[in-house]
């Protein structure tokens, strides 16, 4: 029974079968949402990698297509982007039709045994049939390695100031950033970040794009670290800045972070969407990844995200939201409670047994500290809430079900507040084996796997003094599957 395995994500894009790691070539062409993902489609740990691509008319609802990429002589296909090139200023494009153009790091798997520090490569391929097929450029590599041994995840945007390609690259604790009026011959422009941001462990996994607000545009890196995250292991910063073609600068150097929490990891944005940014990361940790009690397949990306920006003081913060389109799975029998003042207290027989996927919403004031238990009818539970004492949010999944695959899984992972005021408003996107904190707007996220025996059915809420809630919505979301 595909997609009806336990733990199978219904709201999630996860592969028919067999291993994923990061999501690639994220780009929208024609009407089409493509994703490709690292794939090993002979096993269900990670192995020599290939581009898996599903495609998607709406971001919710995904068809897995043929295997994209496959290894070849130059190596493993890691990780990458794809662009729509609408001027052909490659020379791929044939008979007026534009190519698609995926750039991804080649990773030579001999040259690494041999302690080489030159087996990572970006090379090319381009699609002429809209994203089907696909072909690797002759000319391969087209940016060779300088000796950096982490030299990888090539992330390609049109800089339409400078009517050239910018290429951001992860060179091991930094960031280089290329440009080339062709995609084929690239120039070195700068280095960024040897000395900014979290360097708990290698970069990989970047993007950058600009987003507006308030009429100004300012220009967001994204940077994967692995490890050295909030909570542990793999997670995403970001910088917000200026990029003029060349260099990029932050207007400050605090540490920020895309997803607090220890399930998001290499996530980028898709291309070609124009000033609406849409991101997407893939669900897991590299402390566990290969470790997480599933069968068929193992792991599965988050819910495609909406980024935009936010003003809190002087900062300029990245807040994300889930895209508007899982509005397609709502099924319209949501259960709202208003006006509720919890001290503490079972709901269940408010909302009665919750569904197998939901969105639960809340609105209120926030006083002191609350928390929500997600539960099944073994007792496993998950609680997410707020501590005032440390003016974080929190998801618990020590008692969560099955976690003694690695000793790191059962944890209280925490999420600074990052607004002040009293009003807070969070939403939970809660799936089989999922949950993603959206909190004030956006502005604190967190993702967090879990893998109870039975789905959570039962919700309780418990409040220190009392939690002034004005509307508390759960919505059931229809199996993306079915
Ligand atoms: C990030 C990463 C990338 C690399 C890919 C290999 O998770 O390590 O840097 O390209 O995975 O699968």
């Amino acid at each position: 029974d595909l997609f009806g395995e336990p733990y199978r994500p219904q709201i999630h894009f996860s592969p028919k079968l067999h291993w994923t790691n990061d999501p690639n070539g994220m780009v929208y062409y024609k009407g089409v949402y493509h994703l490709f993902f690292q794939h090993y489609p002979a096993g269900t740990v990670w192995g020599p990698m290939h581009w898996g691509h599903a495609t998607s008319k709406d971001l919710v609802h995904w068809q897995e297509q043929p295997i994209a990429l496959y290894p070849d002589s130059l190596g493993y296909i890691f990780s990458g982007s794809a662009v729509a090139d609408v001027n052909n200023t490659s020379g791929f494009g044939k008979d007026g039709k534009p190519p698609l153009v995926a750039i991804f790091t080649h990773h030579d798997p001999k040259g690494e045994k041999e302690k080489s520090d030159k087996f990572q490569n970006q090379s090319l391929a381009y699609s002429l049939d809209d994203g089907k097929a696909w072909t690797k450029y002759e000319g391969n590599p087209v940016l060779r390695n300088p000796g950096i041994t982490d030299f990888r995840d090539p992330k390609v945007m049109w800089y339409e100031a400078g009517k050239k390609w910018i290429m951001t690259l992860a060179t091991k604790d930094r960031i280089t950033f290329y440009s080339s009026p062709n995609l084929k011959e690239w120039n070195l422009e700068s280095e960024f970040g040897k000395d900014l941001g979290a360097h708990g462990g290698v970069w990989e996994c970047p993007d950058l794009f600009p987003l507006s607000l308030n009429g100004k545009q300012y220009w967001i890196l994204i940077v994967s670290i692995n490890p050295g995250g909030p909570n542990g292991g793999s997670a995403t910063q970001y910088f917000v800045g200026d990029f003029d073609g060349k260099n990029f600068r932050p207007r400050d150097t605090t540490v920020r972070w895309i997803d607090y929490g220890p399930d998001d990891y290499a996530g980028i944005t898709w291309s070609n969407t124009g000033s609406r940014k849409i991101f997407l990361g893939w669900m897991s940790n590299w402390i566990y990844a290969n470790e997480v009690p599933t069968e068929k397949w193992r792991n599965a990306m988050t819910i495609p995200r909406e980024l935009s920006l936010k003003k809190e003081g002087q900062n300029i913060l990245v807040a994300s939201t889930p895209v508007k389109e899982l509005g397609v799975i709502t099924t319209g029998k949501s259960v709202s409670l208003s006006k509720l003042d919890i001290g503490k207290g079972d709901l269940s027989d408010k909302t009665g047994s919750l569904p197998g996927q939901f969105e639960l919403k809340i609105t209120g004031k926030l006083l002191k500290d609350f928390s929500l238990e997600l539960s099944d009818v073994n007792g496993e539970k998950l609680k997410i809430g707020f501590d005032s004492k440390v003016n974080a949010y929190y998801i618990d999944r020590v008692n969560s079900g099955q976690t003694d695959f690695n000793k790191e899984f059962a944890a209280r992972h925490t999420a600074a507040r990052l607004t002040a005021g009293k009003a807070f408003d969070l939403t939970l996107i809660v799936d089989r084996a999922s949950v993603e904190l959206f909190a004030d707007n956006g502005l604190t996220v967190m993702s967090s796997i879990f893998f109870s025996k039975q789905p959570f059915t039962k919700l309780s809420a418990t409040a220190e003094e009392s939690l002034l809630v004005d509307e508390l919505r759960i919505t059931p979301l229809k199996s993306i599957w079915k």
